[in-house]
């Protein structure tokens, strides 16, 4: 399929992600259907797991053992090819073809990504030697014009650095220059800002949305900031125990969110009670997330929903269904409020 404006550069149809554990199998990501169309920009919102990470790391096949794709596609749009990276052995030379020079991933924990024992230039240029046969040398000039692109004041200094002589701030402006090394066409980042104070946290988010301005790198954002999405999304997905229960163009979601558990994620923003600073986290929700080991016929947020209808919302699982053309949501309610027949004119001047 040739690439036009409306293909969607990625899509993810029905993922299923299980870690099949000793005592029980872990249900991380449980039919998850998703789009990221070239040059815009998919936040991924929800709490603590409902399987944000392994959805990013599904599409790079960079699932920790003994994860593994249980099920679905995750279509890339290559030119005029479309590969199925879930199809693909995540050892394999074909996706290692796709990592890095096709995708790159921000992990939230840059020390825990970047090797302890290589320097920054080493780590940074390994990508571009391996896809493009750049010599030490040449991949050095790179280096250094990335690490002044990501706003490293000393790009000498930080590549022959290794990772423990740098700053959190430091280190993530490196994993940024790392991913972005090959010029990716999809950038993932999954909490990049989290481990950073406000100041360093506003000027990587800058950065990214500099950085897709100029190149046309499509961003999928993994973030807890309400804030921050508002700001820099274009659509947004909102995940619960490993599904995606409400997407929309970001202004659909902020307007007019119809799940309630979108709805009370926006409410918990806007507590009185609750400092509102920035980058403070959704765990002001009540109640908790169910273990993702647990497999229940009906909705997963029935247990913390004030709206669950009982003996509909425990028993089934609601379909997806179109708000609009755009805007979709996963419940029970929405549905049957959409079956409701519309008051007729002389009802509706009655009333
Ligand atoms: N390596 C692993 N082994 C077992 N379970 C895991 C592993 N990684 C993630 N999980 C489980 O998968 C679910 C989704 O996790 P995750 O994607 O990290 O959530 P999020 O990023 O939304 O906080 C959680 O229940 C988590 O415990
Ligand atoms: S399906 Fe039922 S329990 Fe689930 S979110 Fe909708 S109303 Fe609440
Ligand atoms: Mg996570």
């Amino acid at each position: 399929m040739t690439q036009t404006p409306e293909t969607p550069l990625l899509e993810l149809r029905d993922l299923r992600v299980e870690f099949a554990l000793p005592t029980q199998t872990v249900h991380a990501v449980r039919g998850v259907n998703l789009s990221l169309e070239a040059g815009k920009t998919l936040c991924i919102v929800g709490e603590s797991g409902c399987g944000k990470s392994v959805t990013a790391r599904a599409i790079m096949q960079l699932l920790d053992p003994p994860g593994r794709i249980a099920a679905g596609q995750i279509l890339y749009h290559q030119d005029s090819a479309v590969l199925d990276v879930a199809a693909m052995d995540p050892r394999g030379k074909p996706v290692r073809a796709l990592r890095g020079r096709e995708m790159g991933m921000i992990f939230q924990e840059p020390m825990a990504s970047l090797s302890p024992v290589h320097t920054i230039a080493d780590q940074v240029g390994e990508g571009m030697r391996y896809h493009f046969g750049l010599t030490k040398k040449e991949a050095l000039t790179r280096v250094l014009a990335l690490l002044h692109q990501v706003g490293l004041a000393n790009p000498e200094r930080v590549a022959e650095s290794y990772p423990f002589q740098l700053s959190g701030g430091m280190l993530q402006r490196c994993m940024i220059a790392l991913a972005l090394a090959c010029q990716p066409r999809i950038l993932i980042a999954d909490e990049p800002t989290t481990a950073l104070d406000v100041t360093t946290q506003a000027q990587i988010l800058e950065l990214m949305q500099q950085l897709q301005a100029d190149t046309g790198t499509a961003i999928i954002l993994i973030t807890h900031d309400l804030g921050v999405v508002a700001e820099i999304a274009d659509t947004v997905a909102v995940m619960y125990l490993g599904e995606v229960v409400e997407y929309g163009p970001v202004t659909d979601i902020f307007a007019d969110p119809r799940h309630p558990y979108t709805q009370a994620l926006m409410k918990s923003v806007l507590r009185v009670d609750v400092p509102r600073v920035p980058g403070s986290r959704l765990e002001t929700i009540d109640g908790m997330v169910p273990s993702a080991a647990t497999v229940t016929p009906g909705c997963a947020f029935a247990s913390r929903c004030p709206e669950a209808m009982a003996g509909v919302c425990d028993r089934q699982r609601p379909q997806t269904m179109l708000i609009n053309q755009q805007h979709s949501t996963a419940c029970h309610r929405r549905v049957a409020e959409a079956q409701q027949p519309a008051p007729t004119a002389a009802y509706a001047r009655r009333a």
